[in-house]
């Protein structure tokens, strides 16, 4: 077992939302679970949430390959996704991505020496008018992003 036994129960409720013979069903909820506990999901987590809900490795792969809040490769402690589409890119987008990027010392895809930021780029998140729009390990959203705002989210995640 590679995970922790409160993880495993957490995606026991998810499999119990789903007949017992479509526990793969269960699969996006299970891979988010365990990234909440490891950060990320290195080939062995796959495996084991695989042969944990009783599907081929590659189907979870397929899954885990194909929506951006999975995070197949180490992040640092905070994955900021950064809003790259057209509307916040006409609302500031791009500036306020300038400024994160020249405050962290990193380009997208990158992580900071000490391990606690990386920054990604995001899709649409659905709030155009909240412009620029970040969000935080896929959970907390960030709207209007101005550079005080830059500042005061990095100063708060680094305590
Ligand atoms: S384009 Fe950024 S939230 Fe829609």
């Amino acid at each position: 077992m590679l995970l922790s036994e409160q993880t495993y129960k957490k995606i026991d409720r998810e499999v119990a939302k789903f007949p017992p013979d479509q526990k793969q069903s269960a699969v996006m909820a299970a891979l988010q679970i365990a990234q909440d506990e490891t950060r990320w999901l290195p080939p062995e987590v796959m495996q084991d949430i695989a042969d944990y809900l009783g599907m081929p490795a590659i189907a979870v792969q397929e899954v885990a390959t194909f929506y951006n809040m999975y995070n197949t490769k180490p992040v640092g402690k905070y994955k900021i996704s950064v809003c790259t589409n057209l509307p916040c890119q006409l609302s500031g987008g791009e500036k306020a991505a300038h400024y994160l990027k020249h405050k962290l010392g990193i380009d997208y895809r990158e992580t900071t020496d000490d391990d606690l930021f990386t920054l990604v780029e995001g899709e649409c998140m659905g709030a155009c008018g909240d412009a620029p729009v970040m969000l935080v390990n896929n959970k907390r959203m960030c709207s209007f992003m101005s550079d005080d705002k830059i500042d005061a989210l990095v100063e708060e995640l680094k305590k």
